[in-house]
């Protein structure tokens, strides 16, 4: 049921409750290539496929903030020939970003981009200044990311700060630190989406999701589908938040 879905001859019914910022975590693609017993590569591909089509159905329906975890500081345990097929599939992305230029979406990347090699964080960083002047639509992709690493690398920066006396320690509060996060300027998460079955947030976006609703189900990354977001805005407008109130 895409009740969300937008075609130009059709009236579009939002709820009042449309999260502000939604979070996907793309957890997976390993079991979806096992399961057809192909390499675990295949399902990274497929995955980067789906990453593609789920942008665009947000894109359709009018979402104004998504991030994607797309690789994790934990993930450089695996084996090199996985870690090294997830950054090829990540930088053939980077050569398209025709489709951004055209529709004014502004891609900013989330974590410690400098273990990168040259010619990879060249490309982030053109990605970055290319559609830094576009607001319509923000995609935060999260690679080399992790939440306590974030926090840690906020201490360090607020604390070098304060030994430069350009803050005192007793101007530091909840402000302060998101202002040194990655996601600085960027709403808090809403609703945090994580498909394969696991329920976890696995390190992902942890000072951000501190109000987030969470949806899980069962469905693996590459099979997730626009009906299936929509199934978690329908799910999301029906949420009481409370934020500590009554
Ligand atoms: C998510 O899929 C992609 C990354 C972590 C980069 P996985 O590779 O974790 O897939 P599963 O969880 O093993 O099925
Ligand atoms: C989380 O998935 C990271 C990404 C999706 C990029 P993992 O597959 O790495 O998480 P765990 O190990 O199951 O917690
Ligand atoms: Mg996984």
């Amino acid at each position: 049921m895409a009740i969300f879905s937008k075609k130009k001859d059709e009236e579009l019914t939002l709820p009042e409750k449309l999260p502000e910022h939604v979070a996907f975590i793309m957890d997976g693609n390993g079991r979806w290539a096992k399961k057809r017993g192909l390499p675990r590569a295949f399902g990274h591909r497929e995955g980067a496929k789906n990453f593609r089509k789920i942008v665009r159905h947000c894109k359709d329906i009018g979402l104004k903030c998504i991030s994607f975890y797309a690789f994790s500081t934990e993930n450089w345990c695996r084996p090199k020939e996985e870690v090294d097929a997830l950054m090829k599939l990540f930088s053939d992305y980077l050569d398209d970003i025709h489709e951004l230029l055209t529709e004014k979406t502004r891609m900013i990347f989330l974590g410690d981009k400098s273990v990168f090699p040259d010619y990879l964080r060249e490309k982030m960083l053109k990605v970055e200044e290319e559609t830094a002047p576009y607001d319509e639509m923000f995609i935060l992709i999260a690679v080399n990311y992790g939440g306590r690493d974030e926090l840690a690398r906020a201490a360090k920066l607020l604390a070098q700060k304060a030994v430069a006396g350009e803050i005192r320690p007793e101007d530091i509060d909840e402000k302060a630190v998101a202002g040194e996060l990655y996601t600085k300027g960027y709403p808090d998460v809403d609703l945090m989406i994580r498909p394969s079955g696991e329920l976890r947030l696995s390190n992902f976006l942890i000072w951000q999701c501190a109000y987030a609703e969470f949806y899980f189900t069962n469905i693996l990354w590459p099979d997730f589908t626009p009906d299936e977001l929509d199934k978690a805005l329908i799910d999301f407008a029906a949420r009481q938040r409370r934020f500590g109130g009554v």
